[in-house]
């Protein structure tokens, strides 16, 4: 059976919802650690604004995750650019968990979230898949810590990163040996612009509730999909990694 390429060799990875937040800082990460980089994302002219800062082992593909057509020919374009697929990272998704009260959230709603974050992953499961096998690659899935617990109002993106946890054991049973499929669940990650951040400081409480102390920020969740994307994650497929610097095993109940 082939090693997976070491680290020192220049490994290729697709990143979807990359022009902005959690995928821009994946990118930069992917891109600072010597991997040639294909950004992808609906949004087009952002991607390009990215692609230009980091340089040139980015470049950027405009992508709806929702067409399957679209998704063909991503991954068309990366093997022809780049002769073959590392890791795939599914990151693109409607990152806003509020759809309303379920008694007035319409179908074609309901389906835009289902299709952005699950959907999506399937596809682009779907189509890279014959290019990961060969080079014995990976798969990174953004879930969220909200496939947990809820605020009221979130039904469809539960909904949809529920699945995604799903997908990605299922998808590790059926994928392996050749690829490994695990997710991540991000708790509060500030995505916002250091201008913005700046403007608009978040409040001591914010910080101070979570058990690790301050609200995640993009490098948190690049680190940790940088590891599971790497040749020391090896034995580790079909989990789910909860990065929320300890929300989720904080008891909150009233006094
Ligand atoms: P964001 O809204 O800053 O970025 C999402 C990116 O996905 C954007 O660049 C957008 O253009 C792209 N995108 C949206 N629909 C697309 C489509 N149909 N096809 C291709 N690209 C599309 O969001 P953020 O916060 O960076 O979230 C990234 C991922 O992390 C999402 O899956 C989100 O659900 C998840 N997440 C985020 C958390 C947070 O606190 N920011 C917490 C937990 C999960």
């Amino acid at each position: 059976m082939p090693e997976p390429p070491d680290s020192g060799s220049q490994r290729v990875a697709l990143v979807t919802g990359a022009a902005l937040g959690i995928g821009l800082g994946i990118t930069k990460r992917l891109v600072q650690d010597g991997w040639q980089v294909v950004l992808a994302d609906i949004d087009g002219p952002e991607c390009e604004r990215a692609a230009t800062r980091l340089g040139p082992t980015a470049r950027t593909i405009t992508l709806d995750v929702r067409d399957e057509e679209q998704v063909r020919e991503a991954v068309r374009r990366t093997e022809e650019w780049h002769g073959g697929l590392d890791a795939l990272v599914n990151n693109a998704g409607i990152s806003d968990p509020h759809s309303g009260p379920l008694e007035e959230l319409e179908l074609a709603d309901w389906k835009r979230w289902l299709d952005t974050n699950l959907t999506g992953a399937f596809l682009l499961a779907k189509h890279a898949l014959p290019l990961l096998h060969r080079r014995r690659g990976a798969i990174v899935n953004i879930s969220s810590t909200r496939a947990l617990q809820s605020e009221p109002d979130t039904e469809a993106y539960a909904a949809s990163k529920g699945g995604l946890d799903a997908f990605t054991h299922a998808l590790a049973i059926s994928a392996g040996p050749g690829v490994r499929v695990n997710a991540i669940r991000p708790g509060w990650i500030d995505t916002r612009s250091p201008e913005q951040q700046q403007a608009e400081p978040l409040s001591a409480q914010d910080h101070t509730q979570h058990p690790a102390g301050r609200v995640g920020q993009p490098g948190d969740i690049a680190a940790l999909t940088a590891f599971l994307l790497g040749p020391d994650a090896g034995f580790v497929t079909g989990q789910i990694w909860t990065a929320d610097g300890g929300m989720t095993r904080r008891m909150i109940y009233a006094d």
